[in-house]
């Protein structure tokens, strides 16, 4: 297990807190593969789950801001573009090495503490936004993520 599903702080608008859970789940399950040397064409699955996911995530966030007209809205969707190109770079790498070491090495060194760092942080601030603005207008959007 990379991260302990417990230990990934809550932010205040639960659509986000949905998505987060989601996407610690597929992650878990890609490492646990790499770690145990799971066949290649698990990996290969995971790892598009992972990527599909990845940008599920994002673009969720991304929608919800623009729909609520995030103030630091270009801040946090640059960050979230500097992370897809760099899960990127790593995927094709190992396309193209199969090191599963390598691969486990980045979620261990960066993706981990990358993501904990950003729902503290980016995703906290933003969170905080959505739901103020969400309570205070006259239609629902879907919370479900
Ligand atoms: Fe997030
Ligand atoms: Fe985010």
């Amino acid at each position: 297990m990379l991260i302990e599903p417990k230990s990934l702080p809550e932010v205040s608008y639960e659509g986000m807190n949905n998505v987060h859970r989601n996407e610690i789940q597929i992650l878990n399950q890609l490492y646990d593969a790499l770690k145990t040397n799971e066949p290649e064409e698990k990996i290969n699955k995971l790892l598009k789950n992972f990527e599909e996911d990845l940008e599920k995530h994002f673009s969720y966030e991304e929608d919800l801001m623009r729909r609520t007209g995030f103030f630091a809205y270009e801040c946090h969707f640059e960050e979230h573009n500097r992370v897809r190109k760099e899960v990127k770079e790593f995927i094709n790498r190992w396309k193209k090495n199969k090191n599963n070491k390598l691969l486990a090495e980045y979620l261990e060194e960066t993706f981990k503490n990358w993501i904990v760092e950003h729902v503290l942080t980016m995703d906290t601030v933003t969170a905080q936004w959505i739901s103020t603005v969400i309570n205070g207008l006259p239609f629902q959007i879907n919370q479900k993520g």
